[in-house]
């Protein structure tokens, strides 16, 4: 990885100079899990008969209103709490989780995608365990029996080819991360910490609930959330709504693209180019770097390519999506 490179070689200047402490860069070396993970994902009996379709009684299946791009990767989002627990919102609507709760994220492809019921390819089960207080990261890669999938520290690539909805034959090479590339995202300081479950991006209405219930007013009925009255305000907007204006389908898709890295708590702080939604415009770096923004999406050469990880192809709709934003301010 060519960044970690950089950031070890700096890291080492900054050593050799004495300053290591003033060193910016040197707070982004990898962070590293405080707890040991189970080598099978079956221990954690998420899937009791192995199919994704019916997690058990107390993985929940949440919804986000725009979500990451991943190489057009298929994804399920699970919440799991101990008995009888809560989550809320802190006063900026990120979720705070108790002790033991485990998310859990699916990677999977329908080799036609035109046919969602003949069936799926799964690549990774990703998950973020709470234990003592800390985050730990770990992804396990799915057999090719796909029944039973192992844990995988530092990483691989995978060939998949699937049939998209205009019926075309497609082939990537997916990349499943390395512990230290899932830090590079999920982190907040030194810490490492869940990216989609904030107030904004869990507040929309559920398509398939009768009278599309509110999924944040439908957690805490299930008891499964402490709501404020103050989490309900400012939703992000679903990216590819086209009723939405394009100025706010842009900031929401930066923000889940983006801003995990560029923040000033994230791996790309030292661009101090900040792409969360809640910054109004006039506070971000977005005008005066906006040709930058455009080269660096637009880029094939994978070194200069955002975003710097998690995607091996470039999100063409997205792109496109950021390109009209860019002209248009
Ligand atoms: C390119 C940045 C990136 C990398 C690399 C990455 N993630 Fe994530 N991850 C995200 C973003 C952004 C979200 C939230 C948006 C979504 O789910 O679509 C997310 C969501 C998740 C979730 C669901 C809970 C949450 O935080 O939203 C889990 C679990 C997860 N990631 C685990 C991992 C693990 C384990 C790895 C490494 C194997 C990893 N991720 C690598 C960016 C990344
Ligand atoms: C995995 C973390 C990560 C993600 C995700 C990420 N970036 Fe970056 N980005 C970096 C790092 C680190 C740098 C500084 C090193 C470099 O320039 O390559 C950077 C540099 C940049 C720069 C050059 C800095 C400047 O001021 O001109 C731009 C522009 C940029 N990113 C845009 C984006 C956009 C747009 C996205 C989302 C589509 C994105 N990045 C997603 C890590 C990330």
């Amino acid at each position: 990885m060519k960044t970690y490179l950089i950031c070890n070689a700096i890291l080492l200047l900054c050593g050799i100079a004495g300053v290591i402490s003033s060193c910016e860069v040197g707070n982004m070396a990898p962070i590293a899990n405080t707890a040991t993970l189970p080598g099978k994902l079956s221990d954690y009996g998420i899937f009791p008969d192995g199919a994704i379709e019916r997690p058990a009684a107390g993985f929940h299946r949440y919804h986000l209103a725009t979500q990451l791009f991943t190489d057009y990767a298929e994804k399920q989002r699970l919440i799991h709490l101990p008995r009888g627990a809560q989550f809320s919102f802190d006063s900026s609507g990120n979720a705070v989780f108790p002790d033991s709760s485990i998310l859990v994220k699916t990677f999977f492809y329908y080799p036609d995608k035109r046919k969602p019921s003949a069936g799926k390819q799964l690549i990774e089960t990703r998950l973020l365990v709470k234990i003592n207080g800390q985050w730990n990261v770990g992804t396990y890669k799915w057999n090719k029996e796909q029944t039973e999938a192992y844990l995988l520290e530092n990483g691989t690539d995978e060939n998949v080819s699937w049939v998209n909805e205009h019926g075309l034959r497609k082939t990537l090479q997916y990349r499943i991360p390395a512990q230290e590339e899932c830090s590079s995202c999920h982190r907040t300081g030194r810490s490492i910490t869940p990216i989609g479950p904030k107030a904004r991006n869990l507040n929309l209405p559920l398509a398939d609930h009768p009278h599309q219930e509110n999924q944040l007013l439908h957690f805490e009925q299930t008891g499964l959330l402490t709501l404020q009255p103050s989490d309900l305000l400012a939703p992000l907007p679903d990216w590819q709504s086209p009723s939405i204006p394009l100025a706010e389908r842009a900031r929401a898709y930066l923000d889940v693209n983006c801003a995990h890295c560029h923040s000033a708590t994230g791996f790309a702080e030292s661009t101090r180019l900040f792409f969360g939604y809640e910054i109004p415009l006039a506070n971000t770096r977005i005008r005066a770097r906006k040709d930058h923004i455009l080269h660096r999406v637009e880029a094939t050469d994978p070194d200069i390519r955002m975003p710097q990880l998690g995607t091996t192809v470039p999100d063409s709709v997205g792109v496109a999506l950021i390109r009209a934003y860019i002209q248009s301010l």
